[in-house]
């Protein structure tokens, strides 16, 4: 839903235990970077100690090779000195542009950047530096600036081209982002993928709010679609055979998603007050579809083999069932829908549910094809 060019900054804001940590290792593994690398910045050691152990243990998707091959792990603490947090983040990101000027495709995860502006803050207070905005320098958000300017595409001298990704993650505290890291994040960074721990609470994974995130290389990916010069073999070899129509699809497909999602928020807080019986049809079936789209196609669970992992064009299927049926169904509330005021409630049953839930284990985008077709055929 919130594409990110390679090159591009990107931030993740998100309270504790909402998934930051995750999302960013589930990047590491599924992106198409060529090159990883992670610094833990003054997080708990023992996620250090996981990612140490368990990194090796992983292997590459595409390659098959060990995913340690490709990854540069940069550890640092949080019972590690303070002024070493700094040091983490630069030698991060020199090692990234190193590589990039090796033409590769990098991708670095600093985790968390909320750490290092601790750090900088406690310098800072020790050098007796007049104070900012809650205790924090006042070059807080010149520094931030300067470490995502890092990113992006570069032809080097050797002629060779390649790209860091900067992906940092946030944790304001209290999940309140209106805090001055947060917020320095936000205007340096092209993507916003905000973690909300209410959803986390849900256990609705990944955790991005779908309201308040957005991507502003929207237009870059629909330019780049609409030309024809998008980066084919790169997508096809992540196992999908990517045409250009399957991204036009997507690209419509995920507007209308939106704005459903938008619509359906609206409308739950309607049902607060009248009950869902006193909706009509068509708003019942923006409810229906609306949490489809959450819970059969948004929700992704990392731990499961399948799950873990959506190739583009399964995803575009997915999507494309769900709206196949919203466009479907909506034309029978059309014609029947105010004799019957159960009508979309007869169509959801269980039956109906089940097919859509286990729609994210099918393995190939046209076993979802398949269903599509059995589904509408039911209706
Ligand atoms: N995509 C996901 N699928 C399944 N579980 C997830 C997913 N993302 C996060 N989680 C769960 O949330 C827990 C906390 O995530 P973590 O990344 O450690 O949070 P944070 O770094 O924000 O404190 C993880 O241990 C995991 O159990
Ligand atoms: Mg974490």
């Amino acid at each position: 839903m919130f594409p990110i060019m390679l090159g591009g900054p990107v931030a993740t804001p998100g309270p504790f235990g909402a998934g930051k940590t995750f999302t960013q290792q589930q990047i590491a593994k599924w992106g198409n970077a060529q090159i990883v690398v992670y610094v833990g910045c003054g997080e708990r050691g023992n996620e250090m100690t996981e990612m140490v152990k368990l990194f090796p243990t992983l292997k590459d998707p595409r390659t098959g090779k060990p995913l340690m091959d490709r990854t540069c792990l940069i550890a640092n603490t949080s019972n590690m000195p303070i002024a070493a947090r700094e040091a983490s983040i630069y030698t991060g990101v020199t090692i990234a542009e190193y590589y990039r000027d090796m033409g590769y495709d990098v991708v670095m995860m600093a985790d968390s950047t909320s750490r290092w502006a601790e750090s900088m803050r406690e310098i800072s207070a020790r050098m007796e530096e007049m104070p900012s905005e809650e205790g924090y320098p006042a070059y807080l958000s010149s520094r931030i600036a300067a470490f995502y300017e890092r990113s992006g595409v570069v032809r080097a001298n050797s002629g060779e081209e390649g790209s860091v990704i900067l992906i940092g993650t946030v944790s304001p505290a209290g999940g309140d982002f209106s805090e001055p890291v947060t917020q320095a994040s936000l205007k340096n960074t092209q993507v916003f993928l905000a973690l909300d721990e209410k959803l986390a609470a849900k256990r609705h994974y990944p955790s991005i709010n779908w309201n308040t995130s957005y991507t502003l290389y929207e237009d870059m990916y629909e330019d780049l679609v609409a030309s024809g010069s998008l980066g084919q073999e790169e997508v096809a070899s992540l196992n999908g055979q990517t045409s250009e129509s399957v991204h036009r699809d997507f690209i419509e497909n995920r507007g209308i998603a939106k704005r459903l999602l938008s619509e359906e928020d609206e409308l739950l807080e309607l049902v607060k007050l009248v009950g869902v019986d006193g909706l009509d049809n068509h708003k019942r079936l923006i409810l229906e579809i609306a949490k489809s789209i959450r819970e059969d196609f948004l929700q992704q669970n990392g731990f499961d083999d399948i799950d873990t992992y959506c190739a583009f064009d399964k995803c575009e299927a997915m999507l494309n069932l769900i709206l196949g049926l919203y466009q479907k169904v909506g034309e029978l509330v059309e014609s029947k829908g105010t004799d019957d005021d159960d009508l979309v409630a007869k169509i959801f049953d269980d039956k109906m549910r089940k097919s859509l839930s286990d729609m994210k284990y099918l393995k190939t985008s046209s076993e979802v094809n398949q269903l599509k077709k059995d589904l509408l055929a039911r209706i």
